[in-house]
Protein backbone atom coordinates (compact mmCIF):
# COMPACT_ATOMS: atom_id res chain seq x y z
CA UNK A 1 0.00 0.00 0.00
CA UNK A 2 1.21 3.10 -1.09
CA UNK A 3 2.10 5.57 2.11
CA UNK A 4 1.55 9.49 1.86
CA UNK A 5 4.24 11.65 3.55
CA UNK A 6 2.61 13.12 6.91
CA UNK A 7 3.60 16.71 5.33
CA UNK A 8 1.13 16.17 2.18
CA UNK A 9 -2.55 17.39 3.45
CA UNK A 10 -4.23 17.12 -0.07
CA UNK A 11 -4.21 14.19 -2.59
CA UNK A 12 -4.47 13.64 -6.20
CA UNK A 13 -7.34 11.34 -7.47
CA UNK A 14 -4.81 9.09 -8.29
CA UNK A 15 -2.49 8.80 -4.95
CA UNK A 16 -6.61 8.80 -3.40
CA UNK A 17 -7.15 5.61 -5.38
CA UNK A 18 -4.10 4.38 -5.04
CA UNK A 19 -4.37 4.53 -0.68
CA UNK A 20 -8.12 3.86 -0.49
CA UNK A 21 -7.58 0.96 -3.42
CA UNK A 22 -10.94 2.35 -4.29
CA UNK A 23 -11.01 2.77 -8.32
CA UNK A 24 -10.23 6.45 -9.92
CA UNK A 25 -14.03 5.91 -11.46
CA UNK A 26 -15.29 5.17 -7.92
CA UNK A 27 -14.24 8.03 -6.66
CA UNK A 28 -15.54 10.07 -9.45
CA UNK A 29 -18.75 8.57 -8.44
CA UNK A 30 -18.70 8.75 -4.87
CA UNK A 31 -17.96 12.97 -5.39
CA UNK A 32 -20.88 13.18 -8.34
CA UNK A 33 -23.05 11.47 -6.11
CA UNK A 34 -22.04 14.10 -2.66
CA UNK A 35 -19.87 11.51 -0.99
CA UNK A 36 -16.37 12.97 -0.89
CA UNK A 37 -15.42 16.70 -1.97
CA UNK A 38 -12.69 18.35 -4.00
CA UNK A 39 -11.35 21.27 -4.61
CA UNK A 40 -9.98 22.15 -8.46
CA UNK A 41 -6.54 23.73 -8.59
CA UNK A 42 -5.84 26.12 -11.47
CA UNK A 43 -5.11 23.93 -13.67
CA UNK A 44 -8.81 22.44 -13.30
CA UNK A 45 -7.23 19.46 -11.16
CA UNK A 46 -9.15 17.62 -8.28
CA UNK A 47 -7.33 17.79 -4.88
CA UNK A 48 -8.56 16.18 -1.75
CA UNK A 49 -7.97 16.82 1.59
CA UNK A 50 -6.00 14.05 3.86
CA UNK A 51 -9.17 12.81 5.91
CA UNK A 52 -11.20 11.87 2.81
CA UNK A 53 -9.39 8.67 2.97
CA UNK A 54 -11.48 7.63 6.06
CA UNK A 55 -14.37 8.88 4.31
CA UNK A 56 -13.66 6.65 0.99
CA UNK A 57 -12.93 3.85 3.71
CA UNK A 58 -16.22 4.64 5.91
CA UNK A 59 -17.94 4.19 2.16
CA UNK A 60 -16.12 1.09 1.13
CA UNK A 61 -17.11 -0.99 4.25
CA UNK A 62 -20.46 0.25 4.50
CA UNK A 63 -20.93 -0.87 1.05
CA UNK A 64 -19.50 -4.51 1.71
CA UNK A 65 -22.12 -4.89 3.75
CA UNK A 66 -25.00 -4.10 1.51
CA UNK A 67 -25.82 -0.49 2.82
CA UNK A 68 -27.13 1.56 -0.04
CA UNK A 69 -25.35 4.36 -1.38
CA UNK A 70 -28.24 6.47 -0.61
CA UNK A 71 -28.34 5.61 2.92
CA UNK A 72 -24.38 6.08 3.01
CA UNK A 73 -24.78 9.57 1.87
CA UNK A 74 -27.65 10.32 4.55
CA UNK A 75 -25.62 8.71 7.43
CA UNK A 76 -22.73 11.18 6.42
CA UNK A 77 -24.98 14.34 5.79
CA UNK A 78 -25.96 14.11 9.31
CA UNK A 79 -22.33 14.92 10.89
CA UNK A 80 -21.45 18.28 12.58
CA UNK A 81 -20.40 20.08 9.61
CA UNK A 82 -19.89 16.81 7.73
CA UNK A 83 -16.50 15.93 8.69
CA UNK A 84 -15.15 12.90 8.30
CA UNK A 85 -16.55 10.07 10.39
CA UNK A 86 -14.63 8.66 13.59
CA UNK A 87 -14.34 5.75 15.26
CA UNK A 88 -17.62 6.52 17.47
CA UNK A 89 -19.31 7.61 14.35
CA UNK A 90 -19.03 4.45 12.61
CA UNK A 91 -19.41 2.44 15.81
CA UNK A 92 -23.23 4.41 16.35
CA UNK A 93 -23.96 4.08 12.87
CA UNK A 94 -23.39 0.09 12.12
CA UNK A 95 -26.14 -0.28 15.11
CA UNK A 96 -28.32 1.66 13.59
CA UNK A 97 -27.72 -0.27 10.35
CA UNK A 98 -28.02 -4.13 12.29
CA UNK A 99 -31.60 -4.08 11.88
CA UNK A 100 -32.01 -3.19 8.41
CA UNK A 101 -29.23 -5.50 7.75
CA UNK A 102 -30.66 -8.53 9.74
CA UNK A 103 -33.85 -7.80 7.76
CA UNK A 104 -32.05 -7.90 4.82
CA UNK A 105 -30.49 -11.21 5.44
CA UNK A 106 -33.98 -12.23 6.72
CA UNK A 107 -35.14 -11.86 3.38
CA UNK A 108 -32.24 -13.71 1.68
CA UNK A 109 -32.72 -16.54 3.60
CA UNK A 110 -36.18 -16.80 2.79
CA UNK A 111 -35.40 -16.08 -0.93
CA UNK A 112 -32.30 -18.78 -0.63
CA UNK A 113 -34.92 -21.36 1.06
CA UNK A 114 -37.47 -21.27 -2.30
CA UNK A 115 -35.02 -21.46 -4.84
CA UNK A 116 -35.17 -24.70 -5.77
CA UNK A 117 -38.70 -24.24 -6.07
CA UNK A 118 -37.90 -21.64 -9.01
CA UNK A 119 -35.04 -23.63 -10.50
CA UNK A 120 -36.74 -24.95 -13.98
CA UNK A 121 -40.13 -23.72 -12.93
CA UNK A 122 -40.32 -20.09 -14.92
CA UNK A 123 -43.99 -19.29 -13.94
CA UNK A 124 -42.80 -16.03 -11.44
CA UNK A 125 -46.22 -15.82 -10.11
CA UNK A 126 -47.30 -13.38 -8.08
CA UNK A 127 -48.87 -15.30 -5.61
CA UNK A 128 -47.00 -18.42 -5.01
CA UNK A 129 -42.87 -17.56 -6.42
CA UNK A 130 -40.66 -16.16 -4.12
CA UNK A 131 -38.50 -14.71 -6.71
CA UNK A 132 -41.10 -12.42 -8.39
CA UNK A 133 -42.67 -11.36 -4.90
CA UNK A 134 -40.04 -11.25 -2.07
CA UNK A 135 -41.59 -9.09 0.16
CA UNK A 136 -45.23 -10.43 0.23
CA UNK A 137 -45.50 -10.29 3.61
CA UNK A 138 -49.26 -11.26 3.15
CA UNK A 139 -48.85 -14.32 1.09
CA UNK A 140 -47.22 -15.85 4.61
CA UNK A 141 -50.59 -15.36 6.18
CA UNK A 142 -53.34 -14.92 3.82
CA UNK A 143 -53.62 -16.95 0.34
CA UNK A 144 -56.10 -16.07 -2.74
CA UNK A 145 -59.12 -14.08 -2.63
CA UNK A 146 -59.15 -14.37 1.11
CA UNK A 147 -56.62 -10.77 1.00
CA UNK A 148 -59.33 -8.82 -1.77
CA UNK A 149 -62.30 -10.09 0.77
CA UNK A 150 -60.73 -8.61 4.17
CA UNK A 151 -59.68 -5.60 1.93
CA UNK A 152 -63.51 -4.42 0.74
S1 LIG B 1 -40.44 -19.27 -10.84
FE1 LIG B 1 -42.13 -20.52 -10.38
S2 LIG B 1 -42.18 -20.56 -8.22
FE2 LIG B 1 -40.60 -19.16 -8.70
Amino acid sequence: MHRIPEKIHELTVGQLSARSGAAVSALHFYESKGLISSRRTPGNQRRYSRDTLRRVAFIRAAQRVGIPLAMIREALAELPEERTPTRDDWAHLSEVWRSELDERIRQLNRLRDHLTDCIGCGCLSLDSCVLSNPDDVFGERITGSSLLQGGR
